[in-house]
């Protein structure tokens, strides 16, 4: 956790104009600045950035928050990603909260592996550019296969000297200590001996999405038989093979960009797609791909291209990659590539227009290239035939979503002539006892909601309570004017000999909490109620939180909601702008306003405690006890009475 007063130097320091300014082009209109909305396809300008407010909001598509929130918008990154996102660029050191003894156990192992996993992939980039054995050795053989030293830099790609304990005792001379590199797998220590995991090989540096480095693979440079071709990280706290793909903290920018993610195999692959100009490429590093890989890439684009071998390993991978991506309800599309050829390969002999008009031509969607791989093997075996059309509706039942199925059922029914109702039957089918499995067996795989993106959703409206818009109106009062202060009339007191209605100064945010906190009474919607519980707090301590207090806050739903309340470009709120044309700003009819909509909170407030007395006295029966029942229909008399005298206020007396 960063610790409390670091986020507050991030913040302070965080410019909104230069952090929107670095992805977006602004220009300034009055004290604010326009531009074109990243988030959503505009062709005029919505999007607006106040310096004074520190807040970007789009009036097109209706994202609006701070800094940090524009980040994790747009770099998808969690809070504490975007804060260290920030810290970086304003050159904040960050400092963490103090942690329990057993968070602080677990925490510092797992970063004391990432610091010792970022100084060895520095080290095996210094072996192999600084040298002797690593430039003669490993730089040549990288260049020989003809990869550009701007890519080995890129991908931070270095070399594990022969001698087999050069980074063990460089370590130990450095002052690591030694458990932690047993504990990555960069030090093996066998009969109290310890040696390098990766000794001898190329290193390929497997870095998370935020850039650290979590693991290794070593290729072998000589063409020896016995040994394997590629040694990796075993797993470990910080290395989990099935959650990351390689290349995706290198590939991220472009395949948001592109809005499509390619999927290789291998390592050298993704550097020379990479290399090649095709920067949203990533690799499953040769095993199956995982749900978890799925929706690492889902986090950016719903678009997955699945490039592989023509052989039949390769075949039989992507098949099974199909599904899982089908699963996540993302499109996949499928590149068989030539005989003989990898990605790399290709890559290689082909130039930068060449390789994409490549993959353009043979991009097919997976229906298309299930049913022709499988329609070849089964030649004409009607049983083959069958097998392979049960196979391809097998998939297309695992789609999630309802129309995408019916749009695959349908091509599906072109391609393989059948009539598209028996598909459909079919599909129907294999769903309901398919669910009926899942259920029993992975209890957590329907569970896409929980692993997506986090997408902000608007409350629907028939969730808020009728006093909403008052409690929203009595927080946005809060929020713009807490601290400015008013006349008010003491409403009660004797007029003066004048005739005069008595008046004391008081702040809009005293006044406010008084009202409501004497009568006693309560914020149903849970947002507002917490604002206003944080207020209170503030102002226990004399203390006015004003609206940048809220919208730096940590909960992000209280962020975005006092930007949505700050971006009202309208000073007035609805409810005051219908009547009366000649009010000027809010701030003259601070006072009228203010009691308004007190006046209007509360009898909101008394609308929902009798509407809750009526559906008591409603559903109670005989056997209930009369006297109690009378006594509900005491209280909603009295209420009436007065929602009765607030109605002569509100409608009366402080008129606008
Ligand atoms: N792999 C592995 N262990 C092996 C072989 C392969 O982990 N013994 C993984 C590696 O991630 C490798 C990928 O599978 O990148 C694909 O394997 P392969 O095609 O054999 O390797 P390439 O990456 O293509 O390497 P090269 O081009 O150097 O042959
Ligand atoms: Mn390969």
């Amino acid at each position: 956790m960063i610790d409390h007063h670091t986020v507050e130097r991030i913040l302070d320091s965080a410019d909104i104009t230069e952090v929107v300014q670095e992805f977006v082009t602004l220009r300034k209109r009055g004290v604010n600045y326009l531009g074109l909305c990243p988030f959503h396809n505009e062709k005029t300008p919505s999007f607006t950035v106040s310096p004074s407010k520190g807040i970007f909001k789009c009036f097109g598509c209706g994202k609006g928050g701070n800094a940090v929130n524009f980040i994790m918008e747009h770099e998808h990154l969690s809070y504490p990603e975007a804060l260290r996102f920030l810290a970086r660029k304003y050159n904040i050191e960050v400092a963490e909260r103090k942690l329990s003894e057993e968070e602080k156990e677990r925490k510092s192992d797992r970063e004391s592996m990432l610091v010792v996993t970022s100084w060895a992939a520095r080290k095996f980039g210094h072996y192999l550019f600084d040298t002797d054995e690593g430039r003669a050795v490993g730089l040549s053989y990288f260049t020989e296969r003809g990869f550009r030293r701007d890519i080995l830099e890129k991908f931070d790609i270095g070399y594990s000297p022969e001698r087999s304990d050069t980074l063990t005792a460089d370590a130990a001379k450095e002052g690591y200590n030694i458990d932690y590199l047993v504990k990555t797998g960069l030090t093996i220590e066998r009969d109290s001996r310890k040696f390098d995991r990766f000794y001898g090989r190329v290193i390929f540096p497997i870095h998370s999405l935020s850039g650290q480095v979590l693991g290794f693979g070593g290729r072998i440079l000589s063409a020896d038989a016995k040994a394997a071709k590629y040694l990796n990280s075993p797993e470990s706290e910080i290395y989990h093979k099935g959650k990351i793909l390689y290349g995706i903290y290198q590939a991220r920018r472009a395949i948001i960009k592109e809005d499509k993610c390619f999927l290789v195999e291998g390592y050298t692959d993704v550097l020379s797609v990479h290399e090649s100009g095709t920067e949203n490429v990533v690799a499953s590093s040769g095993t199956a791909l995982t749900p978890e890989q799925a929706r690492l890439v889902k986090r950016f684009t719903p678009n997955i291209t699945i490039l592989f071998d023509g052989d039949e390993a390769g075949l039989k991978a992507a098949l099974r990659g199909i599904d899982i991506v089908l699963e996540e309800g993302m499109n996949v599309r499928i590149v068989v590539l030539p005989p003989g050829e990898d990605p790399d390969s290709l890559a290689k002999k082909s130039s930068v227009e060449e390789f994409r008009s490549y993959i353009e031509a043979n991009e097919k969607d997976f229906i298309r290239f299930k049913t022709e791989l499988l329609l070849k093997e089964a030649k004409d075996d009607p049983v083959r035939r069958a097998e392979a059309i049960n196979d391809i509706v097998r998939s297309i039942a695992i789609i999630p979503e309802q129309i995408s199925r019916t749009v695959f059922i349908k091509e599906c029914s072109n391609l393989l002539q059948i009539n598209e109702s028996v598909l459909f039957n079919e599909v129907s089918k294999l769903r309901s006892r398919r669910q009926f499995q899942t259920r029993n067996r992975y209890p957590e795989a329907g569970d896409v909601a929980k692993t997506a993106a986090p997408q902000p959703q608007p409350k629907p409206r028939e969730l808020r309570g009728p006093a909403y818009y008052s409690e929203r109106e009595l927080i946005r009062l809060l929020l713009k004017y807490g601290s400015h202060e008013f006349d008010r009339e003491i409403i009660g007191e004797e007029e003066d000999e004048d005739g005069e209605q008595p008046t004391a100064v008081i702040t809009v945010a005293d006044f406010i909490v008084r009202e409501v906190t004497s009568d006693e009474l309560t914020f149903t919607d849970k947002l507002m109620a917490s604002f206003f519980e944080e207020y209170l707090f503030h102002v226990d301590q004399g203390l006015f939180p004003g609206d940048q207090h809220f919208v730096r806050h940590t909960d992000p739903a209280i962020t975005r909601t006092a930007v949505d309340m700050l971006a009202d470009s309208h000073e007035l709120s609805d409810l005051w702008s219908k009547k009366g044309t000649h009010i000027d700003t809010e701030d003259t009819l601070l006072c009228q306003v203010v009691s308004q909509s007190v006046l209007k909170f509360k009898s909101d407030k008394i609308k929902e405690m009798r509407n809750e007395l009526l559906k008591k006295i409603g559903e109670a029966d005989s056997r209930d006890d009369i006297q109690s029942v009378i006594a509900m229909q005491k209280e909603v008399s009295t209420l009436n009475n007065a929602l009765h005298e607030i109605s002569k206020h509100l409608g009366g007396r402080i008129v606008l």
